[in-house]
C-alpha cells in the first residue's frame, strides 16, 4: 500500500516523539511491504518562528494532499506573552476546524504492568479498556449567540448549545462502527432529563441503533458517567458524547491510566485526512533531553494505521509491541518506578521496533 503522511512535530518533545512514531512506521513498511511518505510541515511555534503565523497556507496545503496526519505538540513559554491570534495553540484550533475533525477518539487502556501508575485502586482498574467519541466541531463551543449583553440593566451573558440532526448522526454512527470491532456496547451520555439537545441526541442514537441491532446501545446522564468511570470504569466499552461532556469525560478518563505519556487520540475528518496526535503537550520542562515517553505518538501511529489505512493487522503489531516492551519492564521516566531503571526516548523507540 503507498501511502502520503503529513508530519506536524510542533515544539517541545512534539519533535523527539514524532521522530519516534515515524521510526516504528517505516518499520511497519519494511515488515509488510507498504510505502509510507512523510511530508514535514510547520505548526504552532515553530511556524510563528519562521512564518509569523502558527498555521502557514502551505501546512494546510500539506495536510489536505496527504493521506493522514500525525501531529506532536504545540506551545512553550516562549510564546505565552502573544496575543491569542499568534499562539502556538491558534494553530491548533485552526487545523481542526480547516480539516472538519468531527470526531474525537480517545482510548483508555489500562495495561497490567503499569497498574501501579494509577491514583485509583488495581481492583478497579484492571483490564479497563473502552474508547471516547468526542463530537468535536458543534456544540457549545461554536454555538451563536455566544457573548455579553445587557439585560434590563444588568450584565447578562449567553452561550448556545447548538446541533444539526445529521452532525448527531454522523458521530453517533462512527461510534457504532467503533462498537462492531470491539466488545459490541455503546453508552450514549447525554443529559436528557434537562436539555433539548440531549433529547434530540437520544432519538438520534435510537434511529442509528434500529440500523445496527448487533450492538447494545444504553443511555446514560451525564452526570452518572462521570460518577460510574471512576466507579466501575470496566463496565464501558464505547462512550459516544457531545462535545462538551465529551471534553470534560476525557480528561477525567484519561487519569485512569494515571500516565499521560501513554495515551494516543485521533481527530476524523468528515472528508479529508484525519489527524493524529498524543493527548499530551509540548512537555517543556524534559524538552530535548531524549526524556519523552513516545508511545502516546507511537500509538496515534497505530491509531492512523488502523482507522485512515484500514490496516488492522499491522495496528494491532504495534500495540502489542508496546505491551510487550512494557510487560518486559522498560519504562520512560515518567512512568519509571523506583526500583526500575528508566530508558531513553531512543531506546523505548529501538525496543518497540525490536518487538515488532
Ligand atoms: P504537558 O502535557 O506538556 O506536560 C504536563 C506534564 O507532563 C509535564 O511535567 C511533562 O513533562 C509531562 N509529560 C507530558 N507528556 C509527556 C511525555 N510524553 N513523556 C513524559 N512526560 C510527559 O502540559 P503543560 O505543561 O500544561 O503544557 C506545556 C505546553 O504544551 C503549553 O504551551 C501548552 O499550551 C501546550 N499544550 C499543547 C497541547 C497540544 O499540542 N495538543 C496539549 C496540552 C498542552
Ligand atoms: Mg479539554
Amino acid at each position: 500500500m503507498k501511502k502520503s503522511i503529513a508530519v506536524l512535530r510542533g515544539d517541545g518533545i512534539g519533535k523527539e516523539v514524532t521522530k519516534g512514531a515515524i521510526e516504528v512506521l517505516k518499520a511497519v513498511a519494511v515488515q509488510y511491504n507498504h510505502e509510507f511518505t512523510f511530508q514535514h510541515a510547520l505548526i504552532g511555534g515553530a511556524a510563528l518562528d519562521a512564518e509569523g503565523t502558527p498555521l502557514p497556507a502551505e501546512t494546510l496545503e500539506v495536510c489536505k494532499k496527504s493521506d493522514a496526519v500525525l501531529l506532536g505538540a504545540v506551545g512553550g513559554p516562549k510564546w505565552d506573552v502573544n496575543p491569542p491570534h499568534l499562539r502556538p495553540e491558534k494553530g491548533l484550533l485552526q487545523i481542526r476546524k480547516e480539516l472538519n475533525l468531527y470526531a474525537n477518539v480517545r482510548p483508555v487502556t489500562c495495561y497490567n504492568s503499569l497498574l501501579d501508575s494509577s491514583p485509583l485502586k488495581k481492583e478497579i482498574i484492571e483490564n479497563v479498556d473502552f474508547v471516547i467519541v468526542r463530537e468535536l466541531t458543534g456544540g457549545l463551543y461554536f454555538g451563536k449567540p455566544s457573548g455579553r449583553k445587557i439585560d434590563n440593566g444588568e450584565e447578562a451573558v449567553v452561550d448556545t448549545l447548538s446541533y444539526k440532526r445529521s452532525e448527531m448522526k454522523r458521530i453517533i454512527e462512527k461510534a457504532f462502527e467503533m462498537a462492531r470491532s470491539r466488545r459490541k456496547k455503546i453508552t450514549s451520555v447525554d443529559k436528557a432529563n434537562v436539555l433539548e439537545s440531549s433529547r434530540m441526541w437520544r432519538e438520534v442514537a435510537e434511529e442509528v441503533a434500529k440500523d445496527n441491532s448487533d450492538i447494545m446501545l444504553e443511555h446514560m446522564l451525564v452526570d452518572n458517567a462521570a460518577m460510574q468511570l471512576i466507579r466501575n470504569p470496566r463496565q464501558f466499552d464505547v462512550i459516544v458524547t457531545e462535545n462538551m461532556f465529551g471534553d470534560i469525560l476525557s480528561d477525567e478518563a484519561s487519569m485512569l491510566t494515571g500516565s499521560l505519556g501513554m495515551l494516543p487520540s485521533a481527530s476524523l475528518s468528515t472528508d479529508g485526512p484525519s489527524l493524529y496526535e498524543p493527548i499530551h503537550g509540548s512537555a517543556p520542562d524534559i524538552a530535548g533531553k531524549n526524556l519523552a515517553n513516545p508511545i502516546a505518538t507511537i500509538l496515534s501511529a497505530a491509531m492512523l494505521l488502523r482507522l485512515s489505512f484500514g490496516l488492522e493487522e499491522e495496528a494491532t503489531a504495534v500495540e502489542r509491541a508496546v505491551e510487550q516492551v512494557l510487560d518486559a519492564g522498560y519504562r520512560t521516566a515518567d512512568v519509571a518506578s523506583v526500583q526500575k531503571r528508566a530508558v531513553t526516548t531512543g531506546e523505548m523507540v529501538e525496543r518497540i521496533k525490536e518487538a515488532l
